[in-house]
């Protein structure tokens, strides 16, 4: 694949608004979330005044990765030339829509990321793939459809990142520290000596996902599944919360439950399952088990609703067998086939708040 989507290193620059549109290439449409927008007032004026194309003010959150959303990005693009480029500042939501937005404007145009959430800087703006939502059945199926296409390039700006709460700090924490514990323990064991600045651990992170992007940037050899640690039933809680649970929090506690499946299967050992589950709802300060019970319980999905929630999840081949990364020790992963046996009765102790 060539073109303006194709892989290619992440081209990360760090700096402030001043030398991002400083940088503006011509006939840029700018994506911005609104919030952004609003918490960093000098932003689009900043953009407007450099000479960007336009700038489509966007609500972020779970409801942009829709058909309508990319429809009014398409409409906002449509007078610019094949030479445009589009750039997005937001969060990994917006960052998705406007992946696949660049992927289809004028057939592929270049995109710039400016992650404004934790999440997106450590995660979602890197590794070209960008993704929809859609609506089967009366349920929300996440990432029904979506594209690669890379960024070519992305702008790190720190200050976007002051006004992020604690809960959003703590989303992108989880999905940092997921890439630090499955790829690489020298640097999970100095993390836990001396917790990293959010630069350091944003630059790490990056630099973990670029370098399993690296190896397998179109997802062909079944390297990146290690991304997904956590993600199975992650994926799963998120859309049983109706998305009340952020995704890095449905992460954490996913990673909390692939952690006992590991336990049940012996792939992951009783006193590393221990070490690590402390370790992540003290540091990234992953969220307690009695969440799963709160969000569990109130959903009260029935069997059918969970297959089709997991049957959903692309990794998934037969009906109620889930194919999942479990841990086999700091840094090393293993992709393992679960049947319904073993994740059944996980499932009913989880829905208790109960540790299996
Ligand atoms: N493409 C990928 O590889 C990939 C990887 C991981 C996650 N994702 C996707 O990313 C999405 C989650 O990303 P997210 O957590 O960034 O969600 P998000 O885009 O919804 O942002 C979360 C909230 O933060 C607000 N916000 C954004 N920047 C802010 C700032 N600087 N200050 C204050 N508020 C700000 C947003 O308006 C939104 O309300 C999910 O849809 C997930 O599927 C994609
Ligand atoms: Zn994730």
């Amino acid at each position: 694949m060539s073109g303006p989507g194709a892989h290619r290193p992440p081209g990360d620059r760090w700096g402030g608004f001043k030398s991002l549109v400083k940088d503006l290439p011509p006939e840029t449409l700018a994506v911005v979330d609104k919030r952004v927008a609003k918490f960093h007032p000098t932003l689009v004026p900043a953009l407007k005044k450099a000479g960007a194309h336009g700038v489509v003010l966007l609500q972020g959150g779970e409801k942009a990765k829709s058909f309508n959303v990319l429809q009014q990005i398409l409409e906002a693009g449509i007078g610019l030339s094949r030479r445009g480029t589009l750039l997005c500042v937001g969060g990994g939501t917006l960052g998705d829509v406007s992946t696949v937005a660049a992927h289809v404007l004028k057939r592929g145009v270049p995109l710039i990321q400016v992650p404004s959430t934790l999440l997106a800087a450590v995660d979602s703006s890197l590794g070209g793939k960008g993704a929809l939502d859609l609506e089967v059945k009366g349920r929300t199926v996440k990432n029904a459809m979506g594209v690669f296409h890379y960024a070519a390039a992305s702008w790190l700006c720190p200050e976007l990142f002051e006004s992020l709460s604690e809960k959003q700090l703590r989303e992108g924490g989880v999905e940092a520290w997921k890439m630090v514990l499955t790829l690489d323990a020298e640097k999970w064991r100095s993390y836990l000596l001396s917790p990293p600045s959010l630069e350091t651990l944003i630059r790490d992170a990056r630099g973990l996902k670029a370098r399993v992007c690296e190896e397998d940037p179109y997802e062909l050899k079944g390297l990146r599944r290690v991304l997904n640690f956590g993600h199975t039933f992650g994926h799963v809680l998120e859309s049983i919360s109706d998305f009340s649970l952020a995704h890095g929090e449905a992460v954490g506690l996913g990673m909390l439950c692939a952690l006992d499946v590991g336990r049940a299967l012996g792939t992951t050992s009783e006193e590393l399952a221990g070490v690590v589950e402390n370790a992540l709802l003290r540091v990234p300060r992953v969220l307690p088990r009695s969440k799963l019970r709160e969000v569990i319980g109130r959903a009260q999905p029935d069997g059918s609703t969970l297959s089709a929630l997991l049957a959903a999840d692309k990794k998934n081949e037969k009906s109620g067998e889930l194919k999942m990364v479990l841990l086999r020790d700091l840094g090393r992963t293993e992709f393992v086939t679960v049947g319904e046996k073993t994740w059944k009765p996980l499932w009913r102790v989880w829905r208790e708040g109960g540790r299996p």
